[in-house]
C-alpha cells in the first residue's frame, strides 16, 4: 500500500488529484496537508472525508515541525507538491509570500523528505518527490513555436519566479544528492473547484450575476486550456513511469486567445441559461502589468515516454466546467460572499 503525501490537496488542481487518485486506487492511503490559505476550501473534498484512505493535516509546508511529523508517523512513499500561492495578479501586489510558500515551502519538504528517505548508500526504493509546476517558467512565446523542457527558464511575473525558484531547488536536489524527483509544467486547468479570481470561473460566476467581463488589455494573450483531470492523470503516470531527474511538460495543443474564451462562455451560457447574457457586458480593463503574450506546450515527451494525451476536448471541457458551476452555486455564493468581495473591488471597482 502506497502512501501519499500530497499538499495543496484543497486547491483546484489538489482537490481534483485527491478525488481522482482515490477513486482509482482503492488500495494507497492519501494524506493532504493544506494550510488553508484563502484559495483552500474543505468544501472541495467533502465526498471524501469519510473515506478511509484518506486523512487531513491543515498546517503550512514551510513548517518544518508538522512535516516532520507526518514523515515520522507514516512511511510516505510520494510526496505531490501542489500546494503554492497560485494567482499571477495578486503576486503583482503581495510578492513575499509568494516567495515563501513556492520557494522555502518546497525546499522545507524536499529537505525533510531527504532526511526520511536517504540511505547511507542513496535513497530508499520506490520513493519520488514530484513537484507540480507551470509553463509560466519558460516566459512567454511569440506567434510562432512551443515551449520544450529544453526551452530557457525566462519567468516574468513573480509568481513565475517564485516557481522557477522552486523547479531550480528540485533540480539541485535530484543533481547534489541523486533524490528522486520529477518535475512537470503544466498549461492553463480549468474544470471543477477553480477558485473565481481565475479568468473562467470568474467569467461563468460574473455572467450569472450580469456583472462586467473584465478583459485585460486588447484580449488577444493566448493560452493553452487543459481540462483538470487531464493533468490529474498526468501527474500519476509521471509518478509511475516518469523518469527520475526529469521534466515533463504537460498541455495539449488547446490555444485560444482570452476574447475566443469570453465568447464561448457568453455564447454557451446565452443558449442555455439565460439570454440576457451577451457580449455587452465585455469591458476592458487596464492591462496585467508584464502580461505574458501566448503560451503553448509541446507535449510530445511525456507523449512519447508514457502514452499521455489530452482526452478532454476544449468543446467538451468547457461544457463539462459550466455545467458543474451551475450545479454547484451554494459553493460559488459562499466564496464570492466573504473575503473575495474585497479582492474583486480592489482588484477591478477601482
Ligand atoms: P490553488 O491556489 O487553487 O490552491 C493552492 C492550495 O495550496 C490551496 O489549497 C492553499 O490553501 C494551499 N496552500 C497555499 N499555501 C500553502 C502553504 N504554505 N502550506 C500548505 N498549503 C498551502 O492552486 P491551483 O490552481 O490548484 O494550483 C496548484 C499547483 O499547480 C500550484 O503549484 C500551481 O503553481 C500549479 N499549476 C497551476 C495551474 C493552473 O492553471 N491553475 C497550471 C499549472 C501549474
Ligand atoms: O499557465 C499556467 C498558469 O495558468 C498557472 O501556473 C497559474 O497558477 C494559473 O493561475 C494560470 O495563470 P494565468 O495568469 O494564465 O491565468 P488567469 O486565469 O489569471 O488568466 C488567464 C488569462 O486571462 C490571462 O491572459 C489574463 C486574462 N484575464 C484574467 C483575469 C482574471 C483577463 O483578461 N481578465 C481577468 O479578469
Amino acid at each position: 500500500m502506497k502512501t501519499y503525501l500530497v499538499t495543496g490537496g484543497a486547491g483546484f488542481i489538489g482537490a481534483n488529484f485527491v478525488h481522482y487518485m482515490l477513486d482509482k486506487y482503492p488500495d494507497i492511503k492519501l494524506i493532504n496537508l493544506d494550510k488553508l490559505t484563502y484559495a483552500g476550501n474543505l468544501e472541495n473534498l467533502k465526498e471524501v472525508e469519510d473515506n478511509k484512505n484518506y486523512s487531513f493535516v491543515q498546517g503550512d509546508i514551510c513548517d518544518k515541525e508538522v512535516v516532520e511529523k507526518i514523515f515520522k508517523d507514516n512511511e510516505i512513499d510520494y510526496v505531490v507538491n501542489f500546494a503554492a500561492e497560485s494567482h499571477v495578479d495578486r503576486s503583482i501586489k503581495e510578492p513575499e509570500i509568494f516567495v515563501k510558500t513556492n520557494v522555502l515551502g518546497t525546499v522545507n519538504l524536499l529537505n525533510v523528505a531527504k532526511n526520511a528517505w536517504e540511505t547511507k548508500d542513496g535513497f530508499k526504493e520506490g520513493k519520488k518527490f514530484m513537484q507540480v509546476s507551470t509553463d509560466e517558467v519558460y516566459g512567454s512565446l511569440g506567434d510562432t513555436g512551443y515551449f520544450l523542457e529544453t526551452t530557457p527558464l525566462d519567468p516574468h511575473s513573480p509568481y513565475s519566479a517564485s516557481k522557477t525558484g522552486s523547479d531550480l531547488m528540485v533540480k539541485a536536489y535530484f543533481d547534489t544528492f541523486k533524490m528522486p524527483v520529477n518535475t512537470t509544467r503544466c498549461s492553463n486547468n480549468y474544470g471543477p473547484y477553480q477558485f473565481p479570481e481565475k479568468l473562467i470561473p470568474l467569467l461563468i460566476n460574473n455572467c450569472l450575476i450580469h456583472k462586467d467581463l473584465p478583459v485585460y488589455g486588447d484580449g488577444m494573450n493566448i493560452r493553452d486550456w487543459l481540462y483538470v483531470e487531464d493533468h490529474c492523470k498526468a501527474i500519476d503516470m509521471v509518478i509511475n513511469g516518469g523518469r527520475v531527474g526529469e521534466v515533463y511538460n504537460v498541455g495539449g495543443h488547446n490555444e485560444r486567445t482570452n476574447m475566443q474564451i469570453i465568447k464561448t462562455v457568453i455564447s454557451y451560457l446565452s443558449e442555455t441559461v439565460d439570454s440576457a447574457i451577451t457580449e455587452k457586458l465585455i469591458t476592458y480593463v487596464e492591462d496585467r502589468k508584464g502580461h505574458d503574450k501566448r503560451y503553448g506546450i509541446d507535449p510530445a515527451k511525456i507523449k512519447d515516454e508514457l502514452g499521455w494525451y489530452p482526452e478532454t476536448t476544449f468543446e467538451v471541457g468547457i461544457k463539462k466546467t459550466i455545467k458543474w458551476n451551475l450545479d454547484n452555486k451554494v459553493w460559488m455564493d459562499n466564496i464570492t460572499s466573504g473575503e473575495y468581495q474585497n479582492y474583486y473591488n480592489t482588484m477591478y471597482e477601482k
